[in-house]
């Protein structure tokens, strides 16, 4: 069989940067010690590679202080961060309808151990939230508003500095989780004037899975979820106060965050416009020839630029969880079957009994991979 096309990359980016691993491996070989821990060489030089990541980020993501950049192990760990650390019993939440379940399962969560109320802001047929209908959905109650940049089910983008201006006027902190979009799109936390923004190093920032990032804006108030070593203040019973040591305990992913520092430093290089302009060409191909073929179902389309680069798909009455061991078994294409974890972005499309297939698209996917993939959905849609 020809070799694999794999079309998951919004769960994680494949295959990874052969040269940048090996550098990753390289760099740890080095300076692979406990950072901050020790005052010999080795540990300063991880302390400082760690100080320069942080600053590497905050640059990245447009984030107001390197010394607000919290390594977390995933989005997933960022955002239950984000979201424990920092909501109060009686709190109101506004959210959307496109959220992730690294929002919705937190959130749940603290409805029934902290009694915080939630709201949920429905998408259009675009998959876009209406800023207006986050606007009238806040309270005086309302601590914070929760929002995923871009969708994992249909790739929209929302209008984040919209958001950030509703939340900006009423002086409600936005949180932004941007595991799609970062490394994708151009991401800024300032221009978005988000309070707090997550990331993961492992999807489009083709770094290494284990490692991702909370980065705060000075007026965001959280507490510590965990405590232990920080390799400072160590007589004191009371964890480490200090950003970021506050929101970090433990001995750091040293290998991770070199892995993320050395992705950035390759993204930057082969330029993230262009990547991205590469991706939404070769995904709008995609889902105009899926388009033409009838008994093809298609969610989150026409692609544009303001997309990152995946849609959904179904040939009713087929099962997702079939039609993608049909493409993997005969085909030899890599797609995710059924919710992708987002239960109410399906709830809305009417697809939340089975979910869908998802075409995610990376930076190593060619014409001919699209030529292929458009193939082998009509074989299966005539097959139907
Ligand atoms: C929108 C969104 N948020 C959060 C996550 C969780 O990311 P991670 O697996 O890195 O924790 C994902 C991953 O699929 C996602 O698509």
């Amino acid at each position: 069989m020809d070799r694999q096309i794999y079309l998951d990359n919004g769960a994680t980016s494949w295959p990874k940067p052969r040269e940048q691993f090996d550098k990753m491996v390289d760099l740890f070989m080095q300076i692979g010690v406990s950072p901050g821990r020790g005052s010999y060489d080795q540990a300063v030089s991880a302390q400082e590679y760690i100080r320069q990541a942080r600053e590497k980020v905050a640059g990245f993501f447009g984030g107001p202080d390197p010394e607000r950049v919290i390594f977390t192990a995933n989005a997933t760990d960022g955002l239950n961060l984000a979201l424990l650390g920092t909501l109060a019993p009686g709190d109101h939440v506004v959210t959307t309808a496109t959220e992730h379940n690294s929002v919705l399962r937190p959130l749940y969560h603290l409805q029934k151990t902290r009694e915080i109320s939630t709201s949920v802001v429905p998408f259009d047929g675009q998959g876009i939230i209406d800023p207006e209908d986050i606007k009238k959905t806040i309270t005086p109650r309302t601590s914070l508003v929760a929002v995923n940049h871009a969708s994992n089910v249909l790739g929209s983008v929302q209008p984040v500095a919209e958001i950030g201006e509703i939340c900006a006027a009423h002086g409600i902190p936005l949180l932004v989780d941007a595991s799609q979009s970062g490394g994708q799109i151009p991401v800024n936390m300032a221009k978005m004037q988000a309070s707090a923004l997550v990331f993961t190093g492992h999807k489009s920032l083709y770094g290494p899975t284990g490692i991702g990032g909370l980065l705060l804006g000075p007026d965001f108030t959280i507490n510590s979820t965990r405590f232990g070593g920080t390799g400072l203040e160590s007589k004191s019973l009371v964890h480490t106060q200090t950003f970021p040591h506050r929101l970090e305990a433990g001995t750091h992913n040293l290998m991770g965050i070199i892995g993320l520092s050395l992705a950035i430093d390759n993204l930057l290089q082969l330029g993230l416009e262009r990547l991205h302009d590469k991706e939404i060409n070769l995904a709008a191909k995609l889902y105009d020839g899926l388009d033409e073929i009838s008994g093809i179902e298609l969610y989150g389309g026409p692609i544009t630029l303001h997309h990152v680069a995946l849609f959904s798909a179904n040939i009713p009455p087929m099962h997702p969880d079939d039609l993608g061991a049909i493409l993997d078994a005969d085909f030899n294409i890599a797609v995710r079957s059924g919710l992708h974890c987002a239960p109410l972005v399906h709830e809305i499309l009417g697809t939340g009994g089975q979910g869908t297939i998802r075409f995610s698209l990376g930076r190593f996917n060619t014409e001919k991979e699209i030529d292929l993939v458009i193939k082998a959905m009509y074989r299966i849609a005539r097959r139907n």
